[in-house]
């Protein structure tokens, strides 16, 4: 139960307005799912317009960093080399690199290749090959805001299959957005990428998600993308999250590196692929913040 508050008093989001004519009329819509026995956000996940506006400037740094990585990105690069190029643009535009140091994590950005699924530490040792497919996932921190998007850049001539699972796997993040509305449920995204995933012949991993982010790296709610129709959080006006499903060619098990402790690797050898991308749930829908 969140802190009552009187009609007249101001409201919990900082606007400044009397709480009747700002969120009881969502914190009555809340309650209502409440009582009915469904999962939702905490006040502390609703953005206020004020932090909306800081978070799509950090976005702007994400988005810019990856182009950056897009217009370089080649054949016979090391991972390293993206390591370099992502830290060096980030704090040029004014950003800190969220991976840095976030819970151990060595390197600026994670860079994960055909059968890493994410995650991966970048190395002077993994040299980008024609063919290879290739996430890489940023995140900035900008005026003490996050943001947080990857995407997936093909190197030289990949075969028509890899290409394919890259091609699905950002259709699925186009296929989970149409379930992205106020008052609806994340399973309802959830549940539409995992039926296009497999309609498609692959496997969504199901042990790792996305996550609310803004305030923090990661936030509330974890977001599932093997979830069902009608399950997991109410999605309420003002919460940003991340649509990050991890779509596998083969098997959805997985393992994580026993050395380094934080790539992870389809458990069969087979391409793994993964976009990401911010959206904000608003009164009519939703805005993607980050892609
Ligand atoms: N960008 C990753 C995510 O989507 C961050 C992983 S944590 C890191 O959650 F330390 F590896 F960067
Ligand atoms: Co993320």
């Amino acid at each position: 139960m969140e802190k009552k508050i009187g009609k007249n008093d101001p409201c919990w989001c900082g606007s400044g307005n009397k709480y009747k004519f700002c969120h009881l009329g969502f914190d009555e819509k809340i309650e209502e799912f409440r009582r009915n026995g469904h999962k939702v956000p905490p006040r502390k996940i609703i953005k206020t317009p004020e932090q909306i506006e800081q978070i799509k400037l950090s976005c702007k740094v994400n988005i810019a960093v990856l182009d950056y990585v897009g217009e370089h990105i080649k054949a016979g690069m090391s991972t390293e080399d993206i390591n370099r190029m992502v830290h060096e643009k980030t704090l040029q535009l004014g950003g800190i690199p969220a991976p840095l140091n976030y819970n151990g994590f060595p390197k600026s950005v994670c860079t994960s290749i055909n059968s890493q699924v994410c995650h991966g530490i970048p190395s002077e040792k993994d040299i980008l090959a024609d063919g290879d497919i290739i996430n890489v996932d940023v995140s900035t921190i900008y005026n003490g805001y996050f943001s947080d998007s990857s995407r997936m850049y093909l190197i030289g001539e990949v075969s028509e299959e890899k290409k394919k699972l890259v091609q699905v796997t950002k259709e699925c993040l186009e296929v989970g957005l149409q379930q992205v509305k106020p008052w609806g449920f994340l399973g309802d995204m959830g549940q539409a990428i995992n039926d296009y995933a497999k309609k498609n012949g692959y496997r969504v991993v199901r042990e790792i998600g996305g996550h609310g982010v803004g305030l923090e790296f990661h936030e509330e709610p974890w977001v599932s993308y093997v979830s069902r129709r009608g399950r997991e959080m109410v999605m309420a006006p003002g919460m940003i999250f991340t649509i990050e499903p991890m779509v596998n060619m083969g098997t959805d098990e997985i393992f994580i590196d026993e050395d380094d402790d934080w790539t992870v690797y389809t458990a069969d050898g087979a391409p793994s692929a993964q976009w990401e991308i911010m959206v904000l749930v608003t009164e009519e829908g939703y805005e993607v913040l980050c892609y």
